[in-house]
C-alpha cells in the first residue's frame, strides 16, 4: 500500500466539519460482497432489475424477499472491520474536540452501528427493518430466517425490506441532512464507493462546490478520483486506521 501523505493527517486534524460517505467497499473486508466488483460483486451474479425494484417485488415477492432475507442472515454473521472501527473512533475523537463529524452510508448492513458509530445517516435504508406494504408498520427483524416468503404483517399485508430500490426516492430527512452536511463541510471523505449511484454520488460535488478538501479511499479508481485532492488506492480496513492513527496518534 502506498505511503500516506502527512498532509492528509494535517487536513484531518485541522478540519472543523468532516463528512464521511461510505459504500459497499467499506464492508467488503467483513465478508459482505460489494455490488459492482467484477467477479465477486452482487450485480455480477444477479440482475438488479430482478431483485432491487418494486416491480420485481410485485412480480415475485417470494424470490425478492428471500434474497433480502438471505442477505440479512449473512450479515448477521459478519463483524465490523478496521475501517468501521476507525470511523467510530474518529466520531469520538472529533466529538471530544467539539468538531462536527457526519457519517453517511449507502450500506444497509448496520456494521457502522455495530462498530459503535453513534450517528449514522442511512441513505439506502437497512436490511434489518421490514415494512408492511399495506399499513406501513416497520418492524426490526433480529431473529433467524423468516418461515414464509414474503413475511406477513399482523394486518395481513406483506412486508418488504426497508431498503431503497432502484427508481425509489431516498428517505427525505436522511438526504436533507446529508446534503446540508456535505454543503457545510471542509473535509469530505469518500470511502469504498464506486461513486456512480446518484444522488449519493453527487454529495462530493456539493462538497467540492463549497471548497471542501476531498480524500478518497478506494481499491480502484472511480469517476471522482481525478477531482479528489488525495485519492488513495487501498483497502479501507487498512487505510482508515492508518489515517486516524496518523492524524491523532494511537
Ligand atoms: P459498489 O459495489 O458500486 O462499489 C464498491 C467500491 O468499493 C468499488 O469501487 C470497489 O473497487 C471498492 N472496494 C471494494 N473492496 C474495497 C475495500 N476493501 N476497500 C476499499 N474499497 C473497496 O458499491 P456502492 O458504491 O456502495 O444501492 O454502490 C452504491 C449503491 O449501488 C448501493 O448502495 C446499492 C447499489 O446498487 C442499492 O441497492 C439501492
Amino acid at each position: 500500500m502506498e505511503a500516506l501523505d502527512e498532509q492528509i493527517f494535517a487536513a484531518l486534524r485541522s478540519a472543523e466539519r468532516v463528512v464521511a460517505l461510505t459504500g459497499a467497499g467499506v464492508s467488503a473486508e467483513s465478508g459482505i460482497p460489494t455490488f459492482r466488483d467484477a467477479m465477486t460483486g452482487m450485480w455480477a451474479k444477479y440482475d438488479p432489475a430482478e431483485l432491487a425494484t418494486s416491480e420485481a417485488f410485485g412480480r415475485d415477492a417470494e424470490r425478492v424477499s428471500r434474497w433480502y432475507d438471505e442477505r440479512r442472515c449473512n450479515v448477521a454473521a459478519c463483524k465490523p472491520n478496521g475501517g468501521h472501527m476507525a470511523l467510530a473512533r474518529l466520531e469520538q475523537i472529533l466529538g471530544r474536540r467539539r468538531k462536527q463529524f457526519t457519517l453517511i452510508t449507502q450500506n444497509v448492513d448496520r456494521l457502522h452501528q455495530a462498530a459503535r458509530s453513534r450517528d449514522v445517516i442511512e441513505l439506502h435504508g437497512t436490511l434489518w427493518v421490514w415494512r408492511c406494504v399495506r399499513c406501513g408498520t416497520e418492524t426490526e427483524e433480529r431473529g433467524g430466517a423468516f418461515e414464509v416468503y414474503p413475511p406477513h404483517c399482523s394486518c395481513g399485508g406483506v412486508k418488504r425490506p426497508a431498503v431503497v430500490w432502484f427508481g425509489e426516492s431516498l428517505p427525505m430527512a436522511a438526504m436533507r441532512r446529508a446534503q446540508d452536511a456535505a454543503a457545510g463541510c471542509d473535509l469530505f471523505l469518500s470511502l469504498g464507493t464506486s461513486s456512480i449511484v446518484y444522488p449519493a454520488a453527487g454529495l462530493v460535488d456539493v462538497a467540492l462546490r463549497n471548497r471542501a478538501m476531498v480524500v478518497e479511499v478506494n481499491a480502484e479508481e472511480t469517476p471522482i478520483s481525478a477531482r479528489a485532492h488525495w485519492s488513495i488506492r487501498g483497502k479501507t480496513g487498512e487505510v482508515l486506521p492508518r489515517i486516524v492513527e496518523g492524524a491523532f496518534g494511537i
